[in-house]
């Protein structure tokens, strides 16, 4: 019955069925929402319609606006003349027949609708925060309207999925289906149902209110987390404008509080990283027709801090996962430690105690090789040391069985060396986790020569299957993620030798966006982890920057908030980080034993020492093959080291200063520094041809 090539309208009797069919998630894109409006019409002009359902085809409701039409000046329908108000001016009732997702776009579609029903594993919710907008088609107003204001608040300030059956007891949905109804037939007949209801609900005819002081309790509840960033606020301010204005008002307010952020650089950034996410998935030289393998069984091998944190990872998204490690007093400290570690979150309210059983008891403590040798993925998670990983490959070739894929959670050893002691190196990767690794999501996963495609692949999934993001790093000393990163964390250091304290250092980070500075960072890791690489590294390489005040602090058994001294120093049993005068003098000494000469720092010097020096070192890992994009550098930098998202990721934050300033500026250290700040030949070449980093061609993946 209709013309749209993405909304089609079909008679199912007295009831019209408006569908929408933009694949893959049903995002409003072109011609979707005019598809939606010349259905409607269409339906309330038939005289033989009664009542109308708008589902969507595929896998889900509507997903949303379609993102990539934002910023770009597209034509949008004016206030008055969207879906919505059409709905709202429809003398015919409308269900919304919800599975899949109701985001954005989608959920403010279904709360235009006089009714809402939904599927079970359906899932609801206005997300546009996350992409530095606000719920910009009446949802700031209609949610407070249909659930609340409390809960409108933390929904759209968080742009949490809500799931069906928590949505209808928020007021959202009307009903949520049993498991496996069919959604169509159940939405016909809902509609029959309800058709001669009169007046119809409509959202907008309810009001909101709030209690005092509401807004502001908000306000102050996400300053750390919204720190620099306008979005969030503005998402308050259109909902308390729900309660202060009448509907139209409030519709009105809502555009103009969107118009402030769309084309904002905070929404920009956001974008950016949301389609970088999505990129980061695709290995463009891995053959199509290979796909991962399915696994069931996973095993950890190591129950210290990071093999039992990977355990956990498994456990919280259903795997029943076996650890073990050397002996059983190791094991037993490594459980008690999951086990605490759980009770924290209980504690914090984060957690269900009985949810923490559930997930306990999935972790299965065992003895030995004999016990894993049927399991069909292995996460090797022992010291990092390759005399120490070395001989427990030799031995899970030897037990395990045929196709088992066996994954080391190294940070940095060359995972050929490691793959070359097995017989079947085309089972081995690197999945390298970040600590805390069942709260950190960026999985690295890192590529040996000798891997096949469904080994890379499988390694992948199983991150994604875990709630990881998973990304893919070539085999070079310390992979993508830290290998960009060290030299930040020298520069770091280097800095105080110049005059510098942590604090002043941890203070233009923690500005910049950052939720700890890095002095903090390494004194929660422990600052004995990076002693024994920077020994490594010395010992392999003669030119090798070293760090004497790093080494100092360690050799005094500074090793960070175990010790209660590291770059700060801290009291017992609490963890915030006090300055400390003794660290101050031991810098003092140093640099004058060095005799670098002292000086003082802008915050934007401080700054761009630390990013600059690890943009360059993104530059030499994409030229030399070792990353498919400068996007994935900053997936990793966004969910490896908390780099602030609103701010993109490394690569995209250097591309807001200009590729040919930051050449110019890393030339003029280099001169003034020596050999460190050589830029690479891809900066040069960029700052050249003046190529934003974003769009570097790197070298075929190796
Ligand atoms: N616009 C454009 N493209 C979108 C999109 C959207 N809203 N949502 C998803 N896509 C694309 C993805 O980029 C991806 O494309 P690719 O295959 O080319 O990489 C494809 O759809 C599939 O997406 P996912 O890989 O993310 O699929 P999943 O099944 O893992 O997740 C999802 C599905 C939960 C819907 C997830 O895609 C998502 O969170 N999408 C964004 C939802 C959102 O933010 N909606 C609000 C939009 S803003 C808005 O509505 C403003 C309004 O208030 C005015």
């Amino acid at each position: 019955m209709s013309e749209s090539p993405v909304v089609r309208l079909e008679k199912d009797g007295d009831v019209g069925v408006i569908i929408v069919n933009y694949p893959p998630v049903n995002a409003l894109g072109p011609g979707v929402s005019e598809g939606i409006i010349e259905s409607l019409n269409k339906a309330n002009a038939d005289p033989s319609i009664k009542a109308m359902v708008l589902m969507g085809d595929g896998r889900s409701f509507i997903a949303g606006a379609d993102i990539r039409g934002f910023g770009t000046g597209r034509k949008r329908l004016a206030i008055g003349e969207r879906t919505y108000d059409v709905m709202d001016a429809s003398p015919k009732p409308v269900v919304a027949a919800i599975h899949g997702y109701a985001l954005g776009g989608g959920l403010e579609n279904a709360m235009g609708c006089h009714y809402r029903i939904a599927v079970p594993s359906a899932k609801v919710g206005l997300p546009e925060v996350l992409i530095g907008i606000l719920p910009g088609g009446g949802g700031t107003q209609r949610l407070p309207r249909l659930a609340g204001v409390k809960t409108a608040l933390e929904m759209i300030t968080s742009g949490r999925h809500v799931p069906a059956p928590e949505a209808a007891k928020l007021g959202i949905l009307d009903e949520v289906l049993p498991e496996g109804a069919n959604l169509r037939e159940a939405a016909v007949a809902y509609a029959r149902k309800i058709a001669d209801v009169r007046p119809l609900p409509r959202v907008r005819d309810k009001t909101a209110t709030a209690e005092p002081g509401v807004f502001d309790a908000i306000r102050k509840s996400i300053a750390r987390k919204a720190r620099n960033q306008k979005a969030p606020y503005n998402c308050i301010a259109a909902v308390e404008a729900s309660c202060t204005l009448p509907f139209d008002e409030g519709i009105r307010r809502e555009a103009e509080l969107f118009a402030e952020l769309e084309t904002a650089d905070e929404a920009k950034a956001l974008r950016y990283a949301f389609f970088a996410e999505r990129e980061v998935a695709k290995l463009p030289d891995l053959p199509s027709v290979v796909a991962p393998a399915d696994f069931t069984d996973p095993a950890v091998i190591g129950a210290g801090t990071m093999g039992g944190g990977i355990a956990m990872s498994f456990a919280d998204f259903g795997y029943d996962v076996k650890i073990m490690d050397a002996t059983q007093e190791a094991l037993d400290r490594g459980m008690e430690r999951i086990r605490n570690n759980y009770a924290t979150s209980v504690k914090r309210g984060s957690l269900a105690q009985d949810e923490m059983e559930r997930r306990l008891a999935r972790i299965h403590p065992v003895a030995g090789y004999e016990d894993i040798a049927d399991c069909d993925v292995i996460v090797e998670a022992v010291f990092e040391r390759m005399d120490v990983k070395k001989p427990i490959f030799a031995k899970l070739d030897e037990v395990m069985k045929p196709g088992a894929f066996l994954f080391s959670n190294t940070s940095a050893l060359d995972m050929d060396e490691l793959a070359s002691v097995t017989k079947r190196p085309e089972y081995v990767a690197g999945t390298h986790f970040f600590s805390p690794a069942n709260v950190m999501k960026l999985l690295e996963v890192v590529r040996p020569s000798k891997a096949s495609p469904e080994t890379l692949l499988t390694a992948m999934a199983m991150g994604r299957r875990i709630g990881k993001i998973s990304a893919m790093a070539g085999n070079t000393d310390g992979f993508v993620a830290n290998r960009s990163r060290a030299p930040f964390n020298s520069e770091m250091v280097i800095l105080l030798e110049e005059g510098c304290l942590p604090e002043q250092v941890d203070k233009v980070m923690v500005d910049f966006g950052y939720p700890m500075g890095p002095f903090a960072v390494g004194d929660l890791a422990g600052l004995d982890i990076g002693a024994e690489g920077r020994k490594r590294r010395a010992a392999a390489n003669p030119n090798y920057r070293k760090l004497p005040i790093a080494d100092k602090l360690v050799e005094m058994g500074r090793y960070g908030q175990k010790t209660s001294a590291g770059w700060y120093r801290y009291e017992k049993g609490d963890r915030t980080p006090h300055p400390d005068p003794e660290v101050a003098a031991i810098i003092k000494s140093v640099a004058a034993e060095m005799g670098v000469p002292q000086k003082t720092f802008t915050d934007a010097e401080i700054l761009q020492r630390l990013l600059f020096s690890s943009v360059n070192e993104a530059c030499r890992i994409l030229e030399e093959g070792k990353a498919y994009r400068a996007s994935d550098v900053d997936v990793m930098w966004l969910h490896g080291f908390g780099f602030p998202r609103y701010r993109g990721g490394l690569m995209y934050w250097a591309d807001g200063i200009g590729v040919k300033n930051v050449y110019a500026q890393i030339a003029s250290w280099h001169q003034q520094y020596g050999e460190r700040w050589a830029p690479s030949k891809l900066l040069r070449e960029l700052a050249e041809s003046g190529t934003p980093f974003r769009e570097a061609k790197p070298a075929p993946f190796v």
